[in-house]
């Protein structure tokens, strides 16, 4: 396996080998099909079939403008405005609600299954708790390490350097270089 320096490396010295991905999107647009289509081709180039180093040049042809070098790896799923920073890594299986703007400063790191949310409802009546929907924005600072499976609610602001550990829910923004962990996620060191 090469270091994470040189793929970064790799994916810059690389033409955009998966044009014909971007051609079937024009395809698609114009077919009337738009919808269903083009799920089939996001869902394709989220699959194993597409090599982590070339997703991201691929996504941005698509929904996502705002994507530069970063690794993502299988399985994850991007929703709405979804804004990463140079040189993030997503392990498998993140997934990304941009209902509202989701950013990410450079070099963040997502552990596996971990889940940034902005949606979410007004609590309904009895009948149907949940409510009228809202969303509200989201950002990681640079340099953040988001753990395995956790979970980052609407709203919050991850400072600059910060450690989110592995199953942690952060309800509420997080100062800069600061480990937090627990549901809901508690202050546990500066770093
Ligand atoms: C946070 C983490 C990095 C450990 O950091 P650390 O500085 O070594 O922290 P410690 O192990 O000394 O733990 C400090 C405190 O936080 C608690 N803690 C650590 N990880 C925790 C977690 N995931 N959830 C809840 N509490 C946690 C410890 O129990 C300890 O509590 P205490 O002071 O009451 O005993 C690690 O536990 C973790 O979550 N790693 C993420 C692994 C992962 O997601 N891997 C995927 C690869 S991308």
């Amino acid at each position: 396996m090469l270091p994470a320096r040189s793929l970064f490396g790799l994916i810059r010295a690389t033409g955009s080998l998966f044009e014909p991905i971007v051609f079937l999107k024009g395809i698609v647009m114009g077919s009337g099909l738009k919808i269903a289509a083009m799920d089939l081709v996001k869902n394709f180039v989220f699959s194993d079939a597409v090599p982590m180093q070339y997703r991201w040049k691929i996504l941005k042809k698509l929904d996502w403008p705002h994507l530069e070098y970063s690794m993502i790896r299988s399985k994850c799923l991007f929703i709405g405005d979804v804004r990463l920073g140079e040189e993030n890594y997503l392990n498998r299986q993140v997934f990304i609600d941009g209902s509202a703007t989701v950013t990410t400063g450079s070099h963040v790191q997502f552990g596996p299954r971990s889940m940034v949310i902005t949606g979410t409802h007004e609590i309904g009546e009895a009948k149907c708790r949940g409510g009228k929907s809202t969303a509200q924005p989201v950002h990681i600072g640079n340099g953040c390490w988001i753990g395995a499976g956790a979970i980052i609610l609407p709203g919050v602001t991850i400072g600059d350097g910060c450690v989110i550990a592995a199953g942690a829910v952060v309800a509420k923004d997080c100062e800069p270089n600061s480990l937090y962990a627990g549901v809901p996620a508690r202050l546990v060191r500066k770093l």
